[in-house]
């Protein structure tokens, strides 16, 4: 709540519209301006929506769509029955809104000098000192393999892919292929490709980006990789939030970084415990929806972060790997949208949306940091393979995507709504369940690390998947091991039927 004086008004004159674009994103992209350069000032009160719209000579839904996606991210706030404000954002002044025009620093000091230097991993023991010793300690869990069932974490309802679709666009590009495309490629891959991401990441989550700044990966796994390999020096601290998700923890340990977790509230990653470890060089971290809590960074706390990153000369890795899920309005602006320095490295996938084999995704890139990834991926593996590049273009351009995003987030809808409805809410341990307002899954505390543990064997028994919320810290965490407890459930893998079966089957073997 603000306590800024009722004095501060908003003068709409200034804002022009393009008649002929989206007017609400147009509009909500003039506040939000307007906010973070400091020229509509923490407490100012809002017009009501219907006189911003005979101002502006725009619908009154308009507006209300662009309040509504300010108010998500945290731009503005509400007083009951008494209007609307710009929010108390302490840190929005200090960043600067002039597009970044690239680094700072220069390539040689930002990028670790030893990216070619990796470390060997045989398939009993990681030769390699210190943080390394991690990875064996902690265990590299491989993700379940199969056939999904409830409640596979990190899985969508793939079975609503349109596969003929899919397989029409393959067969026509293998039909006549363009031979030019079957020589050597771009190492950052299709460019076609990246003018449609990048297009699609302008228009869904408003950021300013190029298809200069993307770079084609095998999924965010090889992004999130890249990054540890190419911005990590053996023995650079790196914050990962905890608990959070081990995989990429994995990634950085195995580039020689000392992992610190930090932990998360409700507003996300302590960006207090973060400013705490001198030595950090990155922060990974999962703003749309934190892995897995399911937390949605704070606006305030986004803008602490960018400040830390650029006050330290620090990067930030925003994995935004279910970002196309929120249940009510549009996905929220990622930090890479905030950001002005030049710091954010943005992890997109399609595993989400399409299915995880496919193994597709991509990084968003500050402009000087493009050459040094790409050229790692050719030292790798030259570039991604041409047809599942060419074909998921195709699939963009024809408006197949879009469509499908739009079912995804349907289905994902429908399969939550049938998980809430049904859960059993007299289980002894088991927390209340939280409301779920993104991604795929959920999370739900339980009172000891015993009883999760019974909880997870016995839901195994009767077929049903549940991961251990324990299994997402890092081993040698402070919080005491039964604060740590809960259960994680992915909500999309399968059809409602079977989630209600499923839970049918739960509540036999957890009474
Ligand atoms: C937080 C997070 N990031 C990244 C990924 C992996 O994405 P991909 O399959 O594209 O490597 C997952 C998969 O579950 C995830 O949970």
């Amino acid at each position: 709540m603000t306590n800024a004086p009722l004095s501060l008004s908003f003068n709409p004159a200034g804002i022009e519209l393009d008649r002929r674009q989206g007017l609400s994103r147009q509009l909500y992209q003039a506040l939000r301006m307007r906010v973070l350069d400091g020229r509509l000032a923490s407490g100012t009160r809002l017009p009501a929506s219907r006189d911003l719209a005979a101002a502006l000579a725009i619908s009154r839904n308009s507006v209300v769509r662009a309040y509504d996606q300010l108010y998500a991210e945290g731009f503005i706030e509400g007083r009951v029955g008494d209007g609307t404000y710009v929010a108390q954002l302490p840190q929005a002044k200090k960043l600067s809104t002039k597009v970044s025009t690239g680094f700072s620093t220069g390539l040689s000091t930002t990028l670790s000098t030893n990216w070619l230097d990796l470390p060997v991993i045989s398939s009993s023991k990681v030769i390699h000192s210190g943080a390394l010793g991690r990875v064996e300690k902690n265990h590299l869990a491989l993700p379940p393999s199969g056939p999904p069932r409830a409640f596979r974490v990190g899985v969508p309802a793939f079975d609503l892919f349109p596969f003929e679709v899919w397989a029409k666009l393959n067969a026509a590009f293998w039909r006549k292929p363009d031979l030019r495309q079957l020589c050597y490629g771009d190492p950052a891959g299709d460019e076609r490709l990246r003018e449609l991401i990048a297009a699609y990441l302008r228009s869904s989550r408003g950021m300013q980006c190029t298809a200069e700044q993307i770079v084609i990966t095998s999924g965010a796994q090889q992004g999130i990789s890249l990054c540890a390999q190419l911005l990590v020096e053996p023995g650079d601290g790196v914050a990962i939030e905890n608990p959070g998700y081990r995989a990429a923890g994995h990634a950085f340990a195995v580039a020689g970084a000392r992992l610190h977790g930090v932990a998360v509230d409700g507003e996300g990653i302590d960006c207090n415990e973060l400013a705490s470890y001198g030595d950090c060089r990155l922060a990974y971290v999962t703003p749309s929806h934190q892995y897995p809590t399911g937390v949605v960074m704070s606006l305030a706390r986004r803008l602490e972060l960018l400040a830390w990153a650029e006050r330290t000369q620090g990067w930030i890795v925003e994995d935004d790997y279910d970002g196309e899920y929120r249940y009510t309005g549009a996905p929220l602006a990622p930090l890479a949208a905030l950001d002005r320095q030049g710091r954010v490295l943005y992890v997109g996938t399609f595993g989400k949306v399409a299915f995880p084999a496919l193994r597709l995704g991509y990084l968003v890139l500050p402009p000087g940091l493009v050459d040094a990834f790409s050229q790692r991926r050719a030292v790798d593996v030259r570039h991604s393979e041409v047809s599942t590049q060419a074909v998921m273009a195709e699939f963009m351009a024809a408006g197949h995507f879009q469509r499908h995003i739009r079912r995804m987030r349907r289905a994902a809808l429908s399969r939550r709504n049938t998980l809430l409805a049904d859960w059993p809410r007299d289980i002894p341990g088991i927390g209340s369940l939280p409301s779920v307002v993104a991604g795929l899954h959920l999370t739900v505390g339980v009172d000891s690390r015993a009883r999760e543990q019974a909880l997870v064997e016995s839901a195994a028994n009767v077929d049903v998947e549940i991961n251990a919320l324990s299994s997402y810290w890092l081993p040698d965490s402070q919080t005491p091991l039964d604060q740590r407890a809960g259960l994680v459930l992915g909500f999309a893998a399968v059809p409602e039927a079977d989630i209600r079966a499923a839970v049918k089957r739960l509540k036999k073997a957890w009474r």
